[in-house]
């Protein structure tokens, strides 16, 4: 089942205990910079979801960005860790931790891998999109991603996973995986977790291109907010962003086939926390070139600060891998105890 806690959430911060979300897992690939829709679908909601949970882990997937070759792995997992913490993630609430710094999650996705079918995965769309026309030459990594990606989440017992919504199919297949275990192997051996998607902002879209989402793969930096970018870059993207040659609609029905338009209000939206309906209310009629100024104003509000903090955080590396080195402890000795079940279950034979 999909949760859809936006209209309760945020949770005020002092909520009983008992009524907390349990454990929280999600993951951030180190593939390039955090951008805007990353921002907006994910890691602000992890922030807030830090008052809301008893247990809380967010990693840096670098097995998940090998599986498409990357030239400066090492450094772009140290300043996702930067971007992360500069977004507001507090390491002493969250472990926040590197994937290949704790084995037992490519240990997991191994046994996994020998639960999950075929079947299941090819029909995951994301490897499509990723794997282009000639599939014959994409990794096994990255036809197998998924399974790695349940690895990550089963191996803490999450409860609850925030992710956008290009993450779904994804986590469906990781609650299909976590069934067929628990049926095979042991009902209590995993818990089924569920997807946290958030309407607000669970899908950003390229400012070049209203139809594809905003990724850091896309070859133009110009239809992305990367958190690296100062206020120049952004307003220039922000004033090249495409459009169309209407003026803005003052209700939600106006957007309808309106890709570009729509974006816009929605980041506009996402940034400012308020619904696009109350956006339209002030906005109806105001033409691109005024609003595009007004989002550049909320977005050197909201992101160019946190910029700013990541290159400070950047010039800091021995600060960075410390953080790191206590969330890989934090996690290494929470995983053990369900991996010893995991292998037992499976019979593995323990020599000691
Ligand atoms: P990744 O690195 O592509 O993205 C990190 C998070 O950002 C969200 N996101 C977006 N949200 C809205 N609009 C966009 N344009 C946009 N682009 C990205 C993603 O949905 C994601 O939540 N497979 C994952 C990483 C992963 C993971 C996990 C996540 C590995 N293991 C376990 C959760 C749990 C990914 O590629 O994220």
């Amino acid at each position: 089942m999909m949760t859809n806690i936006s209209d309760t959430y945020p949770r005020p911060v002092d909520t009983p205990s008992d009524e907390r979300l349990g454990c929280i897992f999600s993951g951030i690939q180190p593939s390039g910079g955090l951008h805007l829709g990353n921002y907006l679908g994910a890691v602000r909601h992890w922030v807030s979801l830090q008052d809301c949970a008893r247990r809380i882990f967010y990693c840096l997937v670098d097995c998940h960005a090998i599986t498409v070759s990357q030239e400066r792995l090492r450094e772009q997992t140290l300043s996702m860790a930067a971007a992360l913490l500069a977004c507001g993630i507090d390491a002493e609430r969250s472990v926040l931790f590197v994937q290949s710094s704790n084995p037992h999650h490519t240990e997991l996705g191994w046994m996994l891998s020998c639960v999950a079918r075929m079947g299941w995965l090819s029909r995951m769309t994301q490897f499509k999109e990723k794997a282009g026309k000639d599939r014959e030459q994409a990794s096994v990594g990255l036809y197998a991603y998924p399974v790695l990606m349940a690895a990550d989440i089963l191996l803490y017992g999450a409860t609850h996973v925030p992710v956008g919504d290009d993450q779904k199919q994804h986590l469906e297949l990781t609650r299909d995986i976590a069934q067929r275990f628990n049926k095979s192997y042991g009902e209590d051996i995993f818990s089924v977790p569920e997807p946290l998607i958030f309407s607000s902002g669970a899908r950003v879209m390229s400012l070049r291109d209203g139809s594809v989402k905003m990724s850091k793969s896309e070859s133009s930096p110009m239809g992305r907010i990367d958190l690296t970018d100062g206020l120049d870059a952004i307003a220039s993207k922000i004033r090249k962003a495409k459009t169309d040659s209407a003026v803005l609609p003052s209700k939600e029905a106006g957007l309808e086939g309106r890709a570009e338009a729509k974006n816009l209000v929605g980041i506009y939206a996402a940034l400012r926390g308020v619904g696009i309906a109350e956006v339209l209310e002030s906005v109806g009629g105001m033409s691109f070139a005024k609003f595009k100024d007004v989002l550049i104003g909320v977005l050197e509000e909201v992101m160019v600060p946190k910029g700013e903090e990541m290159r400070r955080l950047c010039g800091d590396k021995n600060y960075l891998i410390e953080v790191l080195r206590k969330g890989r402890e934090r996690a290494r000795a929470l995983s053990e105890e369900r991996m010893k079940k995991v292998r037992e279950a499976m019979g593995f034979l323990e020599v000691g």
